[in-house]
């Protein structure tokens, strides 16, 4: 995997089904390069996969960075878990990004939704249709992608250690995924996976590194507000850091791609001012102390909003 763990990124999410207001994504994506961050977390179904592609071919423009500078991660979606559908899928990504690869195609769900054009199909009662899915086939068609040079690395979102599993014991396995992106913060730090991931190289990417908006529609908000933590607030004022500091380091100190979202400029920048000082031993102890093992992000939930 290309990206390695001290850089920071941002991430292009909005919600689950939400769409961001036009431009906003353009904006702070240029504002995020021009910040330093290089490592974007995208996907098809955050519906502002163009101004993203827009805001880096932007900056490429002004000389302000090379494509190879820029990490770009593309997720596929649930619908799309079909080998025939992986590559037209992705090719449509880079169509709608104006790039000629990502640099990391993950799948996004483990679980799969009926393939067509409604991307949250539901049946008359309102309930989701799954779909059966094969994620080893899946796995090969995105093998094939990256032999195309269409995805300089694969990788899988939400997966468990039994669906890691699953894809590495894969007879004829060509590429075992470079990365697994899951929810993980201070209330929610995953050991187990961590370790687990650790011991196979495969680098955890944590989502919601924040805990997330307070947004009660997709999030599960029975979990405290975690910027408001006080451990995570007094730590923060010994270094002269804000909470969201204290919580981001956590993670890239113990080795976890953070991927914080933020469409405001100060927040941007305020979420790139983390390598300037380092927790000691104690207080890593302390904050991993605080886990609850409770998720803000209740995948199905989220989606029903
Ligand atoms: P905003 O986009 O207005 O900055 P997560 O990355 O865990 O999903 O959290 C995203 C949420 O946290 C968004 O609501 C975002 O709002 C907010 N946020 C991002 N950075 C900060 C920060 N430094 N301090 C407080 N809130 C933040």
């Amino acid at each position: 995997m290309k990206g390695p763990t001290h850089r920071l990124t941002l991430s292009s999410f909005f919600s689950f089904s939400h769409q961001t207001p036009k431009g906003s994504c353009l904006e702070a994506v240029k504002i995020a390069i021009d910040a330093g961050y290089r490592h974007i977390d995208g996907a098809f179904v955050y519906f502002n996969e163009h101004e993203v592609g827009q805001a880096i071919r932007e900056k490429i423009a002004e000389g302000k960075i090379k494509r190879e500078d820029i990490f770009y991660c593309g997720k596929l979606w649930n619908t799309c878990h079909p080998p025939e559908l992986v590559r037209p899928t992705l090719e449509k990504t880079l169509k709608i990004l104006q790039l000629d690869y990502v640099d990391l195609y993950i799948i996004e769900l483990p679980m799969a939704f009926k393939p067509g054009d409604a991307l949250y199909p539901k049946d008359e009662n309102g309930k989701f249709i799954y779909h059966e899915t094969d994620l080893c086939a899946t796995w090969e068609a995105l093998e094939a992608c990256k032999d195309a040079g269409l995805a300089k690395s694969i990788g899988v979102s939400n997966f468990n250690r039994r669906q890691l599993e699953m894809i590495m014991n894969k007879p004829g396995l060509k590429y075992k995924p470079v990365s697994n992106q899951v929810e993980c913060h201070p209330y929610f730090t995953q050991p187990k996976l961590l370790e687990f991931c650790r011991q196979h190289d495969i680098v955890i990417v944590g989502y919601s590194p924040l805990g997330t908006s307070r947004d009660e529609s997709w999030v599960n908000v029975s979990s405290p507000p975690l910027l408001k933590d006080p451990v995570l607030n007094a730590i923060g004022k010994k270094y002269n850091k804000t909470a969201a500091q204290i919580a981001l380091r956590f993670n890239v100190q113990r080795g976890v791609v953070v991927i914080p979202k933020s469409f405001n400029p100060q927040r941007i920048r305020e979420n790139f001012q983390i390598f300037d000082f380092s927790l000691t031993e104690k207080e890593m102890k302390e904050i991993e102390a605080l886990n609850k093992n409770v998720r803000y992000i209740l995948i199905e939930h989220s989606y029903s909003s």
